[in-house]
């Protein structure tokens, strides 16, 4: 690990406790001695079903926290992640979003997870003037909410395709597609367009769009009524607990064929919902392990010396966003100490300022278009490989 000797000297405590997280919900990560550290905020899902991408969120976002105090934070002064628990729905983000803003007086936020959560929160952010960095909201739409709105993960329009591509890849033989999609979740209604616009402009024959509730558990009525139409490729648009088990029961009722997972299924959280049978489940990917940058190489040991697994797309994303927040916080803290800056202010000239830069992340090199969206260069298509007994699996990375 490497220490600034001149943060050791002056705030060695600070960062030791900056680095000891906590896991209770609504509380800093940091203990303590954090009366000099620079708030963020981390408003994501740590409880409920959408937990099953949040959790993702948290841990890449405390590496993030350790990995930039270690390096000195903000020019000496350590930063301190404030987590707000959002739960899965906009209440829940409405709530945490508010507290961020008026009790723990965040310079910036890091979430929500969904899109669906986004559309209700983040107006509020960006009517506070207050910099949100949407950490894996796909959906269209998202940095237009407001001049405050930007977002580190990569829309579905740009993501999405490349699965199918992979799929033709794997099957050239394709030819008669079924889509499903939750349709009470914004994203995946987002992600649908995207999927079945791809169908058709690969000429493949879209044989049935069969809709379903994020809170549905029994998918047999869309599940038969779309392998009756035999298919040879199925699309789901959903998030991690329904989308994993409506794979399950797909292959339970005996469907052969590639499927591919939209961005709500990007996690290893699957897993143990669809078990042996998430096998072969394709998911275009925005990060990969192996993009060769330094600051990924520190990100990945971190989390593998801790999760003893590769990191996920969610945590890279999670990850990213605080470094964008820091690393513009860098750049205005040279003319004048943040710390010292009216927070009104801060957090407008923070905005402007994350507007502006290039920052070399895990994902690679990002930056933002002056509406807020992510510009990234790379993308992948990882395929589920499980465990024979279905215990556990892993993403592999097509070539
Ligand atoms: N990408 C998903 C969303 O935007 C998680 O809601």
């Amino acid at each position: 690990m490497k220490m600034n000797r001149r943060l050791i000297l002056w705030s060695g405590l600070a960062i030791a406790l900056a680095s000891c997280s906590t896991s209770n919900s609504g509380s800093t990560s940091a203990g303590g001695d954090t009366a000099n550290a620079i708030p963020i905020g981390i408003g994501v899902a740590q409880t409920s079903n959408v937990a099953l991408l949040g959790q993702e969120q948290v841990a890449g976002a405390r590496i993030a926290e350790k990995y930039f105090n270690d390096k000195g934070g903000i020019n000496g002064t350590p930063i301190k992640l404030v987590f707000q628990d959002t739960a899965g729905d906009e209440a829940g983000a409405i709530n945490a979003f508010q507290t961020l803003i008026t009790q723990n007086k965040v310079v910036g936020i890091v979430g929500p997870t969904l899109s669906q959560q986004a559309f209700g929160a983040s107006p509020i952010a960006d009517r506070a003037k207050v910099p949100v960095i949407g950490p894996s909201n796909t959906a269209k739409g998202i940095p237009q909410i407001g001049e405050f709105v930007s977002r580190v993960s990569a829309p579905v329009s740009v993501v999405a395709p490349n699965s199918v591509a992979a799929a033709l890849k794997l099957n050239p033989n394709i030819k008669k597609v079924a889509v499903f999609f939750a349709q009470n979740d914004a994203f995946s209604k987002s992600e649908t367009e995207i999927f079945q616009q791809t169908v058709k402009d690969r000429k493949l024959d879209l044989v049935t769009i069969q809709k379903f509730q994020t809170t549905d558990t029994d998918f047999q009525t869309q599940a038969t009524a779309a392998l009756n139409l035999k298919p040879d490729l199925v699309i789901i648009s959903g998030l991690a607990a329904d989308g994993g088990n409506l794979v399950r029961q797909l292959r339970e009722l005996g469907y052969q064929g590639l499927i591919i997972g939209g961005n709500g299924l990007n996690t290893s959280n699957i897993f143990p919902v669809c078990k042996q049978l998430c096998d072969g489940l394709l998911i275009a990917q925005a990060y990969n392990p192996e993009q060769p940058g330094e600051v990924n190489k520190a990100f990945r040991e971190a989390y593998v010396a801790q999760y003893k697994k590769q990191p996920p797309q969610f945590s890279a994303q999670a990850f990213a966003g605080v470094q964008v927040f820091v690393e513009a916080l860098q750049a205005l803290d040279k003319p004048t100490k943040v710390a010292q800056q009216p927070l009104p202010d801060l957090r407008v000239a923070l905005n402007q300022q994350l507007l502006k830069g290039k920052y070399n992340t895990p994902l690679g090199e990002i930056s933002f278009t002056p509406a807020g969206e992510i510009n990234q260069k790379e993308f992948y298509v990882a395929q589920i490989k499980m465990n024979p007994d279905g215990g556990d699996g892993k993403f592999t990375f097509l070539k």
